[in-house]
């Protein structure tokens, strides 16, 4: 009885709080009107990995954001629904609860906005979200779970707070960056300590790839879609409208990246070498190339140790909340 009580005792304040891994916010920023609660998480993350969230029910979000591929799914370009293919790679997703605005050109304003798009998407899941809520309320387990959550049927805004709560949970840090920033001076070896002060200082990489989430969560253009004279995204200039907004792209966390290739937003560098070497070149020129960007002159032992240094952002991904 009292072993009884105790298991209790421990299960309920392992549920209480989630735990963050070293190197971020120990907060977990979440709206007020969809505080992160455990039940809340377990059924957005029951969502993301179901395919009759999709029209034809071949696709999950799972299938774009692979848990087994730090939440990418290691192509240039996604796949959709019968094969389509996507103007845009999928990015990871993780640390999104700090995120600032979400999709490459930061068209959603909040992960309850963004979480809904890809269901809509002729391209991507092609499930109006009322065809989805009619599904949702038709599963006896899906419906008798969003009325004990909501005391109410499965609607658009229930279902972004679940999914968009389960989003919170993708957790990535722990690297052996984060340890030797905490005071492991061990946990870099030589090389990727170089790569580390040049990050800081001669790359400028720390420019835009700051904080815990290694992203300052703005937009800027690298060149990436500047090709032959031609753009071949729009970026930014489609939320903004803006000229100067042309080509330019959210930049991402960098943490994984390892395991995230290819990179940009268009998968056009393969691997993490032909990313030192784009930025070593200063970018692609064009008329909105960020004054940030510049020819950098890093020697080939230099460039060596910048690529090193991006491995050892490599760290530990956790989902959902711990039972
Ligand atoms: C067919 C592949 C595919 C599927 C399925 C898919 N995504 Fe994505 N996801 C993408 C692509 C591609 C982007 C970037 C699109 C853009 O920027 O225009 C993206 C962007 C995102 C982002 C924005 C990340 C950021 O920081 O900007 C989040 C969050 C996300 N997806 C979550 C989800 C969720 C939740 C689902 C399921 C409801 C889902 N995705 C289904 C491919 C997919
Ligand atoms: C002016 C801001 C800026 C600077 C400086 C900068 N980056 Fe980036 N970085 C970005 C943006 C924006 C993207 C996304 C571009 C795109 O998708 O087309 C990006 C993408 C990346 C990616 C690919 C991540 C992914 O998932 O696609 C890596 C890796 C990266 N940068 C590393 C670096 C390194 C290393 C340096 C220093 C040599 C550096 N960056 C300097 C803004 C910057």
């Amino acid at each position: 009885m009292r072993a009884a009580l105790l298991l209790l005792a421990i299960s309920l304040s392992a549920s209480e709080r989630l735990t963050v891994p070293l190197g971020l916010d120990q907060y977990i920023p979440a709206p007020p009107e969809n505080p992160l609660r455990p039940d809340v998480t377990a059924l957005g993350r029951d969502l993301f990995f179901d395919k009759r969230l999709s029209r034809d029910g071949t696709i999950s979000c799972s299938s774009c954001h692979e848990p087994s591929r730090a939440f990418t799914d290691n192509r240039p370009f996604a796949i959709g629904i019968r094969g389509q293919k996507v103007p845009r790679r999928s990015p990871p997703i993780f640390n999104r609860a700090w995120g600032k605005s979400f999709f490459w050109d930061g068209r959603a304003e909040t992960l309850e906005q963004q979480v809904l798009g890809p269901i809509a998407n002729p391209k991507e899941m092609d499930l109006t979200i009322e065809e989805l809520l009619v599904r949702l309320r038709r599963d006896p387990s899906y419906n008798s779970r969003f009325r004990e959550l909501w005391n109410r049927e499965p609607d658009s805004q229930t279902l972004a707070w679940a999914l968009a709560g389960y989003l919170r949970t993708i957790l990535a840090g722990d690297s052996p960056y984060d340890r030797f920033v905490a005071g492991d001076r061990n946990a870099l070896t030589q090389r990727q300590q170089l790569g580390l002060r040049l990050f800081r200082s001669k790359a400028n990489c720390h420019a835009c790839h700051i904080g815990p989430n290694l992203t300052d969560e703005r937009f800027h253009n690298t060149g990436t879609a500047f090709n032959n004279g031609q753009w071949t995204d729009p970026g930014r200039f489609a939320v903004t409208n803006l000229a100067a907004d042309r080509g330019a792209f959210k930049t991402p966390s960098i943490r994984e990246a390892a395991k995230t290739a290819p990179y940009m937003h268009n998968g056009s560098l393969a691997t993490l070498e032909d990313v030192v070497d784009f930025y070593n070149k200063g970018g692609r020129a064009n008329p909105f190339l960020d004054p940030e960007i510049n020819p950098l002159n890093l020697s080939p032992e230099e460039q060596t140790a910048l690529v090193d240094f991006l491995r050892a952002l490599t760290g530990t991904i956790r989902e959902g909340w711990p039972q």
